[in-house]
């Protein structure tokens, strides 16, 4: 069986790689050869062996017969969005790992997948390696999920633990994430959430079996976070994660991605560097929880391969998942409980202990201001009580 590769960066290296690695024992679960007939890229690789596969052109791809499966490892919206669609149209089967496109448009190309006898799969779009689209797709359809908490960037997930672990700062995490292929082209989307964002959208759409939008998803990332909010959780024992949260309950549905404090009570407290995870609570089985690595060339391309043998599995026959096109209208995450870890001016520490219910002061030792953990309240009431205190910082925590 051929397969066509759209896009030699590092994930789809990666993918050219991992077939190359795992060859014969790919071929024994896809049930023949898979062959790298062709990748895409505009640049040339001299020298490489890839060089042999190689085109400019994607006609080449969509008009061979031969191609029976693509890997859409090229990211973004466009062209990828018009190349995917070509692709199913002409009965090819897609493996992505583009969250951007999934999110937007995993309704309409699982749609057309379905009319066209192929499949659109798209495991890699969330948390890396880690298998988490098809065990809700496929083995938890017996439950109604109640919520999912995860850690699904791991790039702002790395910068978080070398800033607390190594007191490395901002700029030089990020690049180092970036030096080791875990960030986003533009890594803007990573530290401001977007990219959490979007696979958020993807868990809730899944969920939900309707289309959940992330620009609805309430997005805080981290570029606020400051060495001095690392040294105030470190004194409360516990650590800042970019926590993306579905909490389905009474008929609504919240989906947030903020900053979050959490203790060592919280099993995502020692998922640390480029390590993502999902915890899914399910109303039959209970809680689960799914770790791996959340970004990065091999483990990427370890689920797009994994997609990869599931199409030569289903060649012509579509693995049929639920993801109506109707807008799910999100609640307001205010009416969700936290604490509050706050930060005001030290001349603001009377006007703070009277409006606010404070739960527990925090001594970092950094002059010039008061910083309090309040009793939990809704993000409704803690606006009202802030309302007029001048803030430095304040961060959710759950440190119960
Ligand atoms: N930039 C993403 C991350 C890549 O850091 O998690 C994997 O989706």
């Amino acid at each position: 069986m051929n397969i066509a590769i759209l896009g030699y960066g590092t994930v789809g290296s990666g993918v050219y790689e991992v077939l190359q690695m795992n060859r014969s024992y790919i071929a024994k679960c896809a049930g023949e050869e898979l062959n790298v007939k062709y990748v895409l890229d505009l640049r040339e690789f001299p020298g490489q062996p890839v060089m042999k596969v190689l085109t400019h052109d994607f006609n080449d791809i969509l008009n061979d017969p031969e191609v029976d499966i693509i890997a859409e490892v090229m990211g973004g919206e466009n062209p990828a969005y018009e190349f995917t669609k070509k692709a199913i149209l002409a009965g090819k089967a897609v493996c992505t790992s583009n969250k951007e496109l999934v999110s937007k448009h995993g309704s309409e190309l699982l749609r057309l997948a379905e009319e066209n006898k192929t499949n659109y799969f798209f495991e890699a779009s969330v948390g890396g390696g880690i298998p988490i689209i098809r065990p809700i797709n496929r083995s938890l359809t017996a439950d109604d999920i109640l919520e999912i908490r995860s850690i699904i960037n791991g790039t702002t997930n790395y910068i978080l633990t070398r800033m607390k672990g190594d007191g490395l700062d901002f700029d030089e995490a990020l690049k180092e994430a970036q030096d080791n292929g875990f960030a986003e082209r533009n890594p803007a989307a990573d530290i401001e959430g977007l990219d959490a964002a979007r696979k958020t959208a993807i868990l809730a759409s899944l969920v939900n079996q309707t289309q959940v939008e992330c620009d609805d998803i309430y997005t805080e990332g981290i570029t606020k976070i400051s060495a001095a909010d690392i040294a105030y959780a470190s004194r409360l024992k516990a650590k800042i994660k970019l926590i993306s949260l579905i909490r389905r309950i009474d008929g609504k549905t919240y989906a947030s991605v903020s900053p979050l404090i959490i203790n060592n009570r919280c099993q995502l407290y020692n998922v640390d560097g480029v390590f993502n995870a999902v915890m899914v609570k399910g109303n039959a089985v209970g809680d689960l929880m799914f770790y791996g690595s959340g970004a990065g060339k091999l483990p990427t391309a370890s689920a797009v391969v994994g997609d990869i043998v599931e199409a030569a599995k289903h060649r012509h026959i579509n693995v049929v998942t639920i993801w109506d096109p109707e807008i799910l209208k999100l609640a307001d995450i205010d009416d969700l409980v936290y604490s509050f870890f706050v930060r005001v001016p030290a001349a603001q520490a009377e006007n703070a202990k009277s409006h606010m219910r404070i739960d527990v002061i925090v001594d970092a030792g950094i002059p010039g201001e008061f910083a309090f953990v309040t009793e939990p309240m809704s993000g409704r009431e803690f606006k009202s009580r802030s309302s007029e205190l001048e803030i430095i910082s304040r961060i959710r925590a759950e440190l119960a």
